[in-house]
């Protein structure tokens, strides 16, 4: 594994902003795009269960139907990748068997010797422990691939913007999602910045480190 250095990832953290006017012209290389595709597989999860989809918008219909539904943002339609994370309409344990079944396959085990992993899922998640809580345990999870998104698209040199200024009921209706038992968590505008966007002039406003990173 080749290390970045620490310069060199500060670096990237710095010169990433959240885009507010792509140039609708760049769009990012295959190699590049496939890169991030896979940074969205690698994101971990808690238990590694994996409660997401990720969907790249690049009709244009459905972009253009989107852009109302997301404050007239004009990221939508400018950006190179239009990309929607999405949660399980219900989360289940359904899900957690397909987990344990991909799990078997991927290490060659049999699923039985991982039926007490499976069962303190299903406990944990399904019948007690954060049952309760489980949309926002699963929101929790995705936006950790958000932000692995956006840093390494950083890393890459290649703009994001993430977008909660967006109204998921909508983006559910015009992307029919609820058919695939999916829903609108968040979404990520992905592209190269306009030479002429101001904001990226515009200085990082961040609390000190010595407010937020504190040592007892
Ligand atoms: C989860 C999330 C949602 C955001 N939603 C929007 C959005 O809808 N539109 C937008 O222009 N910026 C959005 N932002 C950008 C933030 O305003 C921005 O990240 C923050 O001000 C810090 O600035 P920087 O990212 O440019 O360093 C969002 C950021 C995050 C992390």
């Amino acid at each position: 594994m080749e290390r970045w250095n620490a310069q060199s990832l500060i670096g990237s953290l710095e010169w990433r902003y959240a885009v507010k006017k792509f140039d609708p012209i760049k769009r990012l290389s295959e190699v590049e795009w496939r890169a991030l595709r896979q940074a969205l597989v690698l994101t971990p999860s808690s238990y590694g269960l994996q409660p997401w989809r990720f969907l790249h918008v690049s009709n244009r219909d459905l972009l253009k139907k989107l852009t109302p539904a997301s404050w007239n943002q004009n990221q939508v339609e400018d950006c190179s990748h239009f990309l929607v994370f999405c949660g399980l309409k219900t989360f289940g344990e359904d899900h957690i068997n397909t987990f344990i079944k991909r799990v078997a396959e991927v290490r060659r085990q049999q699923p039985e010797s991982l039926e007490n992993y499976r069962k303190m899922m299903v406990k944990d998640l399904v019948v007690a422990g954060r049952s309760k809580m489980i949309e926002q345990w699963a929101s929790n999870q995705i936006y950790i691939a958000l932000g692995n998104l956006m840093t390494s698209a950083a890393a890459l040199g290649i703009d994001t913007c993430p977008m909660e200024g967006i109204e998921p009921e909508k983006y559910d209706q015009i992307l029919g999602l609820p058919d695939q038992g999916l829903k609108t968590i968040v979404a990520c505008a992905v592209g190269f910045r306009s030479h002429d966007d101001k904001y990226a002039m515009a200085l990082k406003v961040r609390f000190k480190e010595t407010d937020v990173v504190k040592e007892v």
